[in-house]
């Protein structure tokens, strides 16, 4: 018998921007939730007027973590300071280990249209952080999707029912798409030293046990407190598309500062000199 975890916090995040002014969402990295460790940050875009998102993302460095990007609208084109170039099409990630550092841009390909998508901040231990920065470029045709019981998963991290995304991570994490058809239930063991959490984009989530749910709407992130499984059903008469992220607590001291995101504030400040004077990316 499982004990499943409870929804402890209800998060909606903040309308904010970012770049050369996309609008966005922030739900992970503002007052309510500073981090969810490991996730530093959650934003999701998702704009159908190309002005809030024309100007993207121009030349900005990273150093410290890992950003996870999932696009399930649109076309993006990645490119950095080691002459590495990605295009980011509809269904991919693309999975950047920034290490010791890059500079890059995120630019939308497409001159009108939908663009939507989410990024995700994955911490990385102090032994990792200025590891060689890498990318994992994987297109929506080689990310799994397995059909259980009304249950449609994408694996964009990890392993579901015995599928496992290709997706490498420092961290071990798993970090799914989520189609339930009315009533269908998702389930997935959730070790003890892992937080998670789920984000609704559609629908209304029922979680935890039928004695006792938790509910999460569309548009809310719900944080999963202890327990050792993850138990989310499409409630009502209407289907539920959401994301799910469970991860690996790291334990470790985070001092961030922008785009930079350290142990140290010693070691912040020499991202920020290493940036200013050419050393970085
Ligand atoms: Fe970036």
């Amino acid at each position: 018998m499982s004990n499943l975890r409870k929804i402890t916090q209800l998060i909606q995040g903040q309308n904010t921007s970012d770049g050369a002014g996309v609008k966005l969402k922030r739900i992970i990295a503002t007052p309510e939730l500073d981090q969810l460790d490991p996730f530093l940050l959650l934003d999701e875009f998702k704009n159908d007027n190309p002005d809030d998102y024309a100007a993207g993302f121009p030349d900005h460095p990273h150093r410290g973590f890992e950003t996870i990007t999932y696009l399930l609208a649109g076309a993006f084109t990645h490119q950095d300071s080691h002459g590495n170039k990605g295009h980011l099409t509809s269904g991919a990630i693309q999975w950047m280990t920034a290490g010791k550092g890059i500079i890059h841009s995120e630019m939308p390909e497409q001159a009108d249209g939908l663009a939507w998508g989410y990024q995700l901040w994955l911490n990385l231990p102090g032994k990792l952080k200025m590891t060689e920065p890498k990318y994992q470029d994987i297109p929506a045709e080689k990310l799994p999707v397995v059909n259980h019981d009304g249950v449609r998963a994408k694996i964009l991290a990890g392993t579901y029912n015995g599928t496992t995304s290709p997706a490498q991570s420092h961290t071990p994490v798993d970090y799914f798409d989520l189609y339930l058809t009315p009533g269908a239930v998702f389930k997935q063991p959730v070790p003890a030293d892992h937080n998670a959490f789920i984000y609704v984009i559609e629908g209304k989530a029922k979680t935890g046990s039928a004695d006792e749910p938790t509910y999460v709407k569309a548009g809310f992130l719900g944080v999963f407190g202890p327990g050792d499984a993850v138990q989310v059903q499409a409630d009502g008469d209407k289907p539920l598309h959401l994301l799910f992220a469970s991860g690996q607590k790291i334990n470790e001291p985070v001092v961030r500062g922008g785009p930079f995101v350290m142990n140290t504030m010693g070691e912040l400040k020499k991202a920020f000199y290493d940036y200013q004077t050419g050393q970085l990316g």
